[in-house]
């Protein structure tokens, strides 16, 4: 294969599919153990093979993770999307790159709704339209970077990340703070990309940290990019403001979209927002614009939905929020802060729990929680969460009665952990 090596699959080609989401992250494994799964001859994580032999005898599996909203038995009213479709579909294809006028002016309706009182800020020519979160990135890559250059990422941080990067053959630095970003950046570092609030920790910076932001992005001559994509969902459990990011001093490209706004992943819509020095803006319009029109990859019925489908965000937003602080009563309920410790989240969908089981036994907790209880969770080091103990990652929307049994399980679990191996 090698007249057909691609740059892009090296080190990944041996890992099964189920395993490459996660791979970079298990081999970065932060406080350097081993992980089986890091040699060569990959052997498969025996945690992921008996969720399959499980799944295979039939036996439900429930993700403690689950991140999916649709899996969670929340769903956007199919009326809304129905007569939308009916009414305002319309069957002539006139393509428009970056997005159709009536799309576009919905997104800026939409952030006109959340920062009234900076509408005037807000203008259609600046959005453009993608199918997917994941798919904003590729355009802004390719955008500003070639091939080798790298951005900074946060660590702890979406996994996915690494892998939006390295199709476009671009390399990621993990940052923990911001103070430690000029000893990380070289010479073809281009941005830091920030993820508000994060995932999965729901942190969100502060004025203070996002005025830090800039001033390193400007002193570096680097672009932000800001991944906004679960911004709808703030505060749900302590007070926490967040703020659009604006600055005319470096380039900033805002993500976000339909998956998480209104719970519709399946739609496949979302955007870019640009703002930039007048002496780059242009430029890196027609760059977007290009992208745009090369793929024009927005679908029409997306699109088509986008008004009335934004306009009912808050329908099924607040449905969510109130499961979550329903879920978050029952985990103050439930855990005992002696043997398993969180710290509150910003925003977002999940609360990091830290027990106090050392990371050494985390393949057989994990066993375990499988065997006896028919639950999974995912690690925090997935994730790039650095603790000598088992950190998990608790997804807040899961239906209440499966959350409630997910904890009652967990807390078993750990108390049953914590007797055998005490400290
Ligand atoms: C932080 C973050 N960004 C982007 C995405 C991808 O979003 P999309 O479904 O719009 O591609 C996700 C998906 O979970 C995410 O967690």
């Amino acid at each position: 294969m090698s007249h057909f090596q691609s740059y892009r699959f090296e080190d990944l080609e041996e890992k099964s599919l189920d395993e490459r989401q996660f791979a970079r992250k298990e081999d970065e494994r932060s406080d350097g153990i081993a992980y089986q799964n890091k040699s060569a001859e990959f052997e498969q994580n025996p945690v992921d093979l008996m969720k399959q032999n499980l799944l295979k005898q039939g036996i439900l599996v429930q993700d403690l993770t689950e991140s999916n909203p649709t899996k969670c038995g929340l769903y956007f009213p199919k009326e809304i999307i129905a007569t939308s479709l009916a009414h305002e579909w319309n069957s002539i294809y006139e393509p428009s790159a970056g997005g159709s006028l009536i799309a576009k002016e919905a997104v800026v309706k939409y952030y006109q709704d959340r920062f009234p009182l900076d509408k005037e800020f807000y203008n259609k020519d600046d959005f453009f339209l993608v199918a997917s979160t994941s798919e904003a990135y590729s355009y802004i890559l390719k955008s500003i970077t070639n091939p080798h250059d790298s951005i900074l990422i946060p660590n702890p941080g979406y996994p996915l990340l690494e892998h939006l990067a390295r199709w476009e053959l671009v390399e990621t630095i993990p940052y923990e703070s911001l103070e430690e970003i000029p000893d990380l950046v070289t010479e073809t570092t281009k941005a830091i990309l920030i993820v508000q609030p994060n995932n999965p920790t729901g942190k969100i910076l502060s004025q203070e940290e996002i005025r830090l932001l800039k001033s390193i992005a400007s002193k570096l001559n680097l672009a932000i990019l800001i991944d906004e994509v679960f911004a709808d969902y703030i505060a749900w459990c302590k007070s926490s403001q967040y703020n659009f990011v604006k600055s005319s001093e470096v380039p900033i490209f805002t993500l976000n979209g339909l998956s998480k706004i209104c719970l519709l992943p399946s739609a496949k819509l979302s955007w870019i927002h640009l703002q930039a020095p007048n002496s780059m803006k242009e430029t890196l319009k027609n760059r977007l614009e290009w992208l745009a029109d090369t793929y024009l990859s927005v679908n029409g019925f997306a699109e088509t939905v986008l008004p009335n489908v934004l306009d009912a965000r808050k329908l099924i937003q607040n449905q969510l929020i109130n499961r979550m602080k329903r879920n978050y009563g029952k985990l103050l309920e439930i855990i005992d802060g002696q043997f398993l410790q969180w710290t509150l989240p910003d925003g977002g969908w999940y609360v990091i729990l830290e027990t106090q089981i050392s990371n050494d036994f985390e393949d057989d907790f994990c066993l375990s929680l499988l065997k006896k209880h028919h639950k999974s969770i995912q690690s925090g080091i997935l994730y790039g969460i650095k603790s000598p103990n088992i950190v998990l990652v608790l997804s807040m929307i899961q239906k209440e009665e499966e959350f409630t049994e997910g904890l009652l399980s967990l807390k078993e679990l750990i108390l049953e952990f914590n007797n055998l191996n005490p400290k």
